[in-house]
């Protein structure tokens, strides 16, 4: 039988829960923050804005991908993650395809499809909604990081015409495979 990574992650992260009871898993538990740093935090959740116009430049996506490892996930399953599509096809297609960015999202740098892995969430309770709720924590992580980052960034909710969907599974997903939506990253001159 092949090995369920998602279930392991879940089995050690009850395991360490019920041994500490904070689940920090070993971060500084003490660190106070200044009011440097408070304000900074605050301005970087004021600035951030969804951004739809780009100027065509590459951006790193490093810091992006960097920020998705550390976001928190449902009991840390880390079920949700991101396809880069940075082919000028495949953003022409998804620029028809995803109903929030027709039009516009192939002119972005890259185009990250978030998706969850269904065998990630097996409750029957929580196996209808939990891999989205994994997915705007991502989410979020993301256009904070875009922020600092100076990077361009907009989510596009994850509305497919019924008669699309078959195809868009196809070409983008694997079986066990349900779409959360779509981070569309850029560089821009002006923030729109
Ligand atoms: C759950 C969710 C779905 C969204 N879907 C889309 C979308 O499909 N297309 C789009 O252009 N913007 C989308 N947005 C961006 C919102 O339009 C935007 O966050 C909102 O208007 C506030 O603007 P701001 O992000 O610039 O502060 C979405 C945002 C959220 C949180």
């Amino acid at each position: 039988m092949s090995k369920d990574i998602y279930q392991e992650r879940y089995t050690s992260h009850q395991k360490r829960k019920a041994s500490s009871l904070t689940s920090n898993y070993g971060k500084s538990k003490f660190k106070i923050y200044s009011e440097k740093e408070k304000k900074t935090l605050n301005e970087i959740m004021t600035n951030r804005s969804s951004q739809r116009i780009f100027n065509g430049e590459s951006i790193d996506i490093n810091p992006i991908l960097e920020a998705i490892e550390k976001a928190p996930s449902s009991c840390d399953r880390k079920g949700v993650y991101v396809y880069i599509i940075e082919n000028r096809h495949d953003k022409e297609i998804l620029s028809g395809l995803l109903v929030g960015g027709v039009g516009w999202c192939h002119r972005a740098d890259k185009i990250l499809l978030i998706v969850a892995n269904k065998k990630a969430y097996k409750s029957p309770a929580e196996k209808d909604f939990m891999h989205y709720l994994d997915a705007g924590v991502i989410i979020q992580t993301v256009y904070l990081s875009a922020e600092v980052n100076n990077i361009g960034c907009c989510f596009v909710n994850p509305n497919i015409r019924e008669e699309n969907k078959q195809f868009f599974n196809e070409r983008f997903l694997d079986e066990d495979e349900v779409f959360c939506g779509a981070l569309i990253l850029g560089k821009y001159e002006k923030k729109h």
